[in-house]
């Protein structure tokens, strides 16, 4: 449980640098051009719940989680505030059942990219193609290596990375380079990926 340990001590200390008033603009983008309608969704990672609320507001029945208690007590108080929908759930996603399984699509913004060791990566695929519908989507927003060397900022996952852990478990619809952030503020490049649960296995 070292990831726990890791996001409870920056929890603590209030480092949470991913926070963002606003949708990921990406996620709305997606949304709204593959197009993807209201449908059952689960946010593993959600953090202080932005994105999760936003998606309740927009109509999606949305299940959220997080393995650290003290985003999601802030997740939940703005919930009450905005008058949104969302199931919040303190859990460890990669090695804990989820009740309310399955899920016609996966959003994760930040969560799939903490995860340093390839073995973690793919276990995390694994689960997510478990809480799955057939033919259900998960879209992963990720910190990109293709930005100059920095000290601080969302880790740097390459191309390669993302597709080493999921192709097994899901064929990719694209994966393209953008920014984190609102529409008006770009922040750190990232890889924007949506993958569709495989129903064959030929890779
Ligand atoms: C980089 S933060 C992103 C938070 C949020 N998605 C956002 O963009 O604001 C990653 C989040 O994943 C959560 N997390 C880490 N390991 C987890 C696990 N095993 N199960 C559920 N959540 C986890 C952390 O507590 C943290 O809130």
């Amino acid at each position: 449980m070292r990831i726990k340990k890791r996001f409870t001590g920056h929890y603590q200390k209030g480092f949470m640098p991913w926070t963002h008033e606003e949708a990921d603009h990406n996620l709305i983008e997606v949304l709204e051009s593959w197009p993807v309608k209201p449908c059952k969704v689960l946010e593993p990672g959600c953090g202080t719940g932005t994105d999760a609320i936003w998606l309740a507001k927009a109509g999606f029945d949305v299940t959220a989680c997080d393995v650290v208690e003290i985003p999601l007590n802030i997740a939940k108080e703005n919930a009450k505030k905005m008058k949104a929908d969302v199931q919040f759930l303190r859990i460890d996603f990669l090695n804990e059942n989820i009740e309310n399984a399955p899920f016609d699509l996966v959003f994760d913004r930040g969560y799939f990219h903490s995860y340093r060791t390839p073995g973690k990566r793919k276990k995390l695929a694994r689960r997510v193609a478990s809480v799955l519908t057939d033919d259900g989507l998960w879209l992963s927003l990720v910190g990109s290596c293709d930005s100059p060397p920095r000290q601080s900022g969302p880790p740097m996952r390459s191309a390669k990375n993302i597709v080493d852990a999921v192709e097994k478990h899901f064929e990719i619809q694209f994966l393209r380079a953008g920014f984190f952030g609102g529409r008006n503020k770009p922040g750190a490049r990232i890889w924007i990926c949506l993958m569709k649960k495989r129903t064959f296995h030929t890779c």
